[in-house]
């Protein structure tokens, strides 16, 4: 088997493996086990997995000012600062506050991401061009699948809440405001699916892309795939009764159990691969997501010039930090035309 098969075949194997054995599972009258204790215990472990990587994450020495960029713009009069360039190189923490809510709202690293080429010239080569292309597509789609997903969860919030609380049902509305079906086609979860097939495609058939994907990249993606039609075969196709499923779904949640009679094997399917990404997610490329506000180049503001950063695992050493360098030299610093950050 070639090392694509064997990257893409073993996760798509083990995400059917996983449908059958809810399948047989349901068949065998297991709900007890497919409808609490799984998620229960998926839970537990997503919830564990995630404090104890986010905690040991939390607790790392940066022993390096790492913002990617300088904030010494501020310094030199001659450098033009408006407001995008403080989101590039914020100085301060208000402005990385900025540009981490640019990133984690908007995926502006994604946004801005190219890729080089060079488009050799064979006759004449001093004539070859270096091509940047731009990532939009990526973008575009990566953007669309995680608002989707994000939309998909709080509307679930119906199932799991008694009263459901409005805005639930007010987001469930705007999102299947075009009714051609019933019932109610809810565009989110298609553009989940849609968009989750486009990123699934481009790995794929990228060549380059596919040379470095392994199975840890097809896996969540054909997992999230697989929630994805599930949940829109349950709704508009093999239909479930969904009164028993909100039994079972708020019992979960009070943390009372039940195991209505009635709910098909569909429905079990959808919650064990569910289960199985809650499990999955704390050991996974998935911890992307809690990763950004960790990202020294992200959340690090270029202020070394007024703040000294102290690397933690330092002997005790005396520090000659920036602004004692120019009160030493700050004369012979203005006499030679280089920007000081105090004029006396
Ligand atoms: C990662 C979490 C989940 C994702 C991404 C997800 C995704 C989806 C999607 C895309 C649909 C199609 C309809 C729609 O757009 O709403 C759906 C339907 C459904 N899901 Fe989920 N789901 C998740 C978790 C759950 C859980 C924990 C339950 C347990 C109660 C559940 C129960 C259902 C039911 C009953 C339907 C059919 C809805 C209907 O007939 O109106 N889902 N899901």
């Amino acid at each position: 088997m070639d090392f694509f098969k064997r990257h893409f075949m073993v996760p798509l194997i083990a995400v059917l493996g996983l449908v059958a054995i809810a399948y047989i599972g349901v068949a065998a009258n297991l709900q007890l086990v497919f409808g609490v204790v799984i998620p229960y215990l998926a839970v537990l472990i997503f919830f564990e997995g995630l404090i104890f990587r986010v905690i040991s994450w939390a607790r790392s020495p940066v022993p390096f000012k790492i913002p990617s960029t300088c904030a010494q713009g501020k310094t030199l009069p001659w450098i033009k600062r408006n407001l995008a360039d403080k989101l590039d190189n914020p100085e301060n923490k208000l402005q990385v506050f900025g540009r981490m809510a640019l990133e984690v709202l908007a995926f502006r690293s994604l946004f801005r991401n190219t890729r080089s080429e060079l488009q050799r010239n064979q006759e004449k080569p001093e004539d070859s061009r270096l091509i940047y292309w731009s990532y939009k597509w990526l973008w575009l789609g990566a953007l669309a699948f995680h608002y989707a997903f994000l939309l998909v969860i709080l509307r679930h919030i119906r199932f799991f809440a008694e009263p459901v609380p409005h805005w639930v049902t007010a987001l469930a509305e705007v999102d299947g405001f075009v009714q051609f079906y019933t019932p109610t086609v809810y565009l989110t979860g298609v553009l989940m699916v849609v968009g989750l097939l486009y990123l699934l495609a481009r790995r794929i058939y990228t060549p380059t892309l596919r040379y470095i994907s392994l199975a840890a990249d097809y896996f969540p993606l054909l997992l999230i795939i697989a929630i994805g039609v599930s949940g829109i075969l349950m709704r508009y196709v093999y239909k479930v009764d969904i009164v028993p499923v909100k039994q079972l779904a708020l019992g979960l949640a009070t943390f009372k159990p039940v195991v209505p009679a009635g709910i098909g094997a569909i429905f079990y399917i959808h919650l064990l691969l569910v289960s199985v990404l809650f499990a999955y997610f704390p050991f996974s490329k998935l911890m992307h997501a809690p990763g950004v506000f960790f990202s020294p180049s992200r959340n690090m503001a270029g202020d070394n010039r007024w703040n000294l950063h102290v690397n933690p695992w330092n002997y005790p050493v005396k520090f000659h930090d920036y602004m004692h360098q120019e009160d030493e030299y700050r004369e012979a610093m203005i006499e030679a035309g280089i920007p000081v950050e105090k004029e006396k």
